[in-house]
């Protein structure tokens, strides 16, 4: 079964076709109006969202599909302590497609081991959000005509920002990338995705404290909000919820064909002055989203018979280790196996599977 987990499920071709499906159903709506006719998305979000899930409810609508689900993790049984593995059985029987929202890292991809309809993470904690990675993707496509030879700009809390996380993973696929990273230093990009993925990949990036010195040389500017709600301490986050906000005057070095991006929501990290100006994507891009959303649908919906090989088939697993991250899936899920895979023979570095967040050498206890 075919779900979209993490953003590297999918190929650059799958991408390159599901844009091209998206440019056309926004071009010839009508002409997709019946496609779902009959079938049934679940929405099952554990974790507040307004765009996302809207989002995906609008582009099943707009397919022709039904939708059913609930928006808050207390009105679920969830609540009553029922595990997301049962969660997922369960409503395999009464819809197509699942979408997932958690707070726990590594729960959609519980849910896609066991469901027997394709899952596509809405967002797992601050760990992966691959179709906000479609939406922008779509969004820089549209803006930009390519991806090639680009420099990305991200800014803002890149360590739980997990749409950055997982734009950083799809973008180093395309050549001539390069990647400025802007946060205040308590808030870098995890490990994993320095090392595994701008690292591995050998692209050209480097990591700043400072918006205004970076500004002229980016082609996009992806803002984030600070994630106040995976902070651990208040004081923390009240010491660093306004390092950076985007107003007119910053912009005034910034290129004329800037592309000016942001998940959404945004607290006061872009002054609402800047709304007016013609390098503010921001808005657009949440349109391109319940586009890319309507062509993820029908992709993962026609893929439905075919099997999909897993990524970590190919990796060497181990099972003797206890994931120590406290907002992994394995913290709460009853009898989930605790697994890593290896994903540095050399160094003798493992990373939980669910979450990928842990790492430590094998002769570590
Ligand atoms: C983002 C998310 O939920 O991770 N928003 C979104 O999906 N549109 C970004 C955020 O919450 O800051």
């Amino acid at each position: 079964m075919r779900s979209l987990i993490d953003i590297l499920d999918l190929s650059t071709q799958e991408i390159d076709s599901i844009i091209d499906v998206a440019a056309d159903i926004m071009k010839n709506p009508a002409a997709y109006s019946e496609k779902c006719r009959g079938k049934k998305l679940a929405t099952l979000f554990f974790e507040p969202s307004t765009r996302t899930r809207l989002s995906f409810e609008a582009a099943m609508y707009e397919l022709g599909g039904n939708v059913l689900g609930f928006s808050e993790a207390k009105s679920s049984s969830a609540a009553k302590g029922e595990s997301m593995a049962d969660t997922a059985v369960v409503v395999s029987g009464y819809a197509d497609i699942i979408a997932i929202r958690h707070p726990k890292e590594g729960a959609p991809l519980v849910a896609s081991e066991k469901a027997y309809v394709p899952i596509i993470n809405a967002g797992d904690g601050g760990h992966k959000h691959p179709t906000q990675t479609l939406a922008d993707l779509f969004t820089i496509k549209h803006e930009k005509g390519h991806f090639e030879n680009l420099t990305v700009g991200f800014c803002g809390d890149l360590k739980f920002g997990r749409t950055v996380h997982s734009l950083i993973e799809a973008l180093v696929r395309y050549s001539g990338i390069k990647i400025v990273l802007i946060s205040p230093k308590e808030l870098r990009v995890p490990s994993y995705v320095k090392r595994d993925v701008l690292e591995k990949s050998g692209t050209d990036y480097r990591e700043t404290d400072s918006l205004e010195s970076a500004l002229p040389s980016l082609d996009i500017l992806y803002m984030t909000r600070i994630q106040k709600e995976r902070f651990t301490s208040e004081e923390e986050y009240e010491r660093l919820k306004d390092s950076y906000i985007l107003s007119p005057d910053k912009l005034r070095d910034a290129k004329k064909d800037l592309c000016i991006m942001h998940p959404l929501p945004r607290v006061n990290e872009i002054s609402v002055a800047v709304d007016k100006d013609p390098r503010a994507c921001y808005f657009k891009q949440t349109l391109y989203g319940k586009y890319m959303r309507m062509a993820l649908i029908l992709f993962l919906l026609d893929e439905k018979q075919k099997l999909a090989e897993k990524k970590k088939d190919n990796r060497r697993l181990i099972y003797n280790r206890i994931c120590k991250n406290p907002n992994c899936i394995t913290s709460t899920e009853q009898e989930l196996p605790q697994i890593f895979s290896v994903v540095n023979e050399e160094e003798n570095i493992c990373r939980c599977i669910w979450c990928e967040s842990a790492y430590f050498s094998f002769g570590e206890k």
